[in-house]
């Protein structure tokens, strides 16, 4: 007996059923995304980011500071991104919007370090601190402002050089300890800059239309079992 045309038409099924699966369900979900223009704004989210920091996502890229960190805020119910026992990495889930303009999406798997992907938006309206100095000094040696840190350090990212005239804006403020020797200021490469720029560009605050109805948890129901004990007690 031929089975040549059932064969055939098996491995057609399954090529099919994957290309609609993986492919065109995909496609017709995502690929219509737009910017989403904020007419009382006036702007379109979201951003381009600035020339800058755009240089900047490349050193990310380059040094691979993908490998411990996420870029991705999961939802409330899935994790501890956001919600009660919140480790506080974002006022709102991602969403596949957010990624609209960037060309390599840097997503991660390891969360050996926090979630970046909002990095910016956590840190500027809580810690007073918290400028591109603390940046800075962090990413020359983490434990120059997070005592028991494990980032690794990028001193690489910085050169010493001589002070000519007045010391630069940009130099490192440092303990006698860590400072370079008298007439000498440490600051940072093209690329620390760039890579700081990057790292200031991050947050997704705009509510876009489909952030405003994704899944939360249901409240917990009044009375539970924890609240009868004490009412009973
Ligand atoms: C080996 C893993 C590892 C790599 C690689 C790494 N980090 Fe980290 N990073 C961490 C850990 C762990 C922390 C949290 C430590 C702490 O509290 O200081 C952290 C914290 C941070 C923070 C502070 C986050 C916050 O919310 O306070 C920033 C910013 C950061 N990393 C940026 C970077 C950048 C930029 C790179 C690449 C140049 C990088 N990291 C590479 C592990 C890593």
């Amino acid at each position: 007996m031929n089975r040549a045309p059932i064969l055939f038409l098996g491995v057609f099924c399954v090529l099919a059923f994957s290309f609609v699966g993986l492919v065109l369900t995909n496609q017709l979900t995502y690929g219509a995304f737009t910017t989403h223009v904020d007419e009382d704004e006036g702007k379109a989210f979201p951003q381009q980011l600035p020339g800058i920091a755009a240089q900047g996502k490349l050193v990310y890229q380059d040094l691979g500071c993908v490998t411990c960190h996420t870029q991705q805020v999961r939802r409330e119910g899935f994790g501890s991104d956001i919600g009660e026992k919140s480790r506080g990495w974002g006022e709102r889930q991602s969403v596949a919007r957010d990624y609209l303009r960037e060309e390599r999406v840097l997503l991660g798997s390891q969360r050996t370090g926090p979630d970046l992907r909002n990095f910016a938006a956590r840190k500027t309206p809580a810690g007073a601190d918290f400028t591109a100095d603390w940046l800075y000094s962090y990413l020359y040696d983490p434990k120059l402002v997070v005592a028991d840190s494990s980032m690794p350090r990028y001193a690489f990212l910085f050169k010493t050089q001589k002070i000519v005239g007045q010391p630069s804006p940009k130099a490192l403020t440092l303990s006698e300890a860590y400072a370079p020797e008298a007439g000498y200021e440490i600051v940072p490469t093209a690329r620390g800059e760039a890579l700081v720029a990057y790292l200031l560009s991050l947050k997704d605050t705009y509510a876009y239309p489909e952030t405003k109805n994704v899944y939360t948890p249901p409240a917990k129901p009044e009375g539970t079992v924890e609240e009868k004990k004490e009412g009973t007690q």
